[in-house]
């Protein structure tokens, strides 16, 4: 039996500014729950088929059940609701009167961003194609969408690779959502899904998340001290610039252009930590900032002296697997 819970006020708690961390969890936990009553299971086992990831034309898609856990990041999923009821917002002002259409890469099995974010417009004013890699995922988001009777706000659903899959084109996007990423963009698909998907994709779509980057930071302190301040900090990767900046809108490349830092005119031997730091632009002012979600955990690593490196060449590679690497050069 499905027990009733305002969904809309849920969702309205996790938008106030004024609402506490606990305020925030207890509401997720409410979401959760009921999401799970509408399935009518009281929980994904942990069994291998619900736990495996898949693999794509490039990296890996997360496991269902690991896809399941994003909704408890709280602080991302409350930033990526406000970005994309910003990005809604800013699409209706611009096409007063149309139907804002939005393509969704990658749901995980409660498809959030429409199961939340359905509870605050009319299906008039949004409407949501759906696609993700994973069955399970596909198959839960769907009994979910149709027990929570939002059917009217879905077009399509495809079981695909986001980084393959030819958008058709007689559709007309306004925005297109993929939080398909972990820190340093390691494993999953965020980058080869806007290779595939932007050059299909009107110039001005509203893309969320907006941006990644990957910083590399010199300090003097390690980030677990209170007040850490990076001395000099240097861009490594910038998605949204490699994918505008890529020739050919047929393929995807196998790795980026390599970005050389050169650390000894950056004085590197003057600092004692080093830290690769992804910054994730969510949409318009709205960042997740340094550890506050599992997508933007840090790596700090102590630079031992002495350092007698003069250069550290970046590439990331999305061939075979989708990582960042680095190489020592004297
Ligand atoms: C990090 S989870 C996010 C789930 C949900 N959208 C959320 O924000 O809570 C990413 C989802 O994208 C799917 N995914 C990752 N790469 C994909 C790809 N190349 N094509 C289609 N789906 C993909 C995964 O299977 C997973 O369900």
């Amino acid at each position: 039996m499905n027990t009733t819970i305002d969904l809309k006020s849920q969702v309205l708690n996790l938008l106030k500014d004024e609402s506490s961390t606990t305020e925030i969890e207890n509401s997720i936990y409410t979401i959760h729950q009921h999401f799970h009553e509408v399935l009518d299971i009281p929980n994904f086992d942990e069994s291998i088929p619900n736990l495996a990831a898949v693999s794509t034309s490039k990296g890996k898609a997360l496991g269902m059940n690991h896809a399941a856990k994003c909704l408890f990041d709280y602080k991302r999923t409350v930033k990526f609701l406000k970005g994309m009821i910003a990005a809604i917002k800013e699409k209706q002002t611009a096409h007063p009167n149309e139907t804002i259409r939005v393509f969704y890469a990658g749901c995980g099995p409660y498809a959030p961003f429409v199961t939340l974010i359905a509870q605050l417009f009319r299906s008039d004013e949004i409407q949501f194609d759906i696609l993700e890699i994973n069955a399970l995922s596909l198959n839960h988001a769907k009994s979910l969408i149709s027990g929570l009777q939002l059917n009217d706000y879905i077009g399509e659903y495809y079981q695909d690779d986001a980084i393959t899959f030819k958008i058709d084109q007689e559709k007309q996007y306004h925005i297109l959502f993929s939080e398909t990423l972990d820190a340093l963009l390691f494993r999953e698909c965020y980058v080869p899904i806007l290779f595939n998907m932007l050059p299909q994709l009107p110039d001005n779509i509203h893309v969320i998340p907006n941006n990644v980057q990957v910083n590399m930071n010199l300090s003097l302190m390690s980030m677990t001290n209170e007040g850490y301040k990076a001395d000099k900090t240097e861009t490594i990767l910038d998605a949204r610039q490699s994918v505008s900046e890529h020739a050919s809108v047929e393929s995807i490349p196998e790795r980026l252009p390599q970005r050389t830092v050169n650390v000894k005119e950056l004085n590197i031997e003057d600092y004692n930590y080093f830290l690769l730091d992804t910054k994730v632009n969510v949409f318009d002012d709205i960042w997740l900032e340094r550890n506050e979600s599992s997508l933007t955990i840090p790596l700090e690593m102590e630079i031992h002296k002495p350092f007698d490196f003069s250069k550290m060449v970046f590439t990331y590679e999305m061939k075979d697997a989708i990582e960042l690497k680095y190489q020592l050069f004297e």
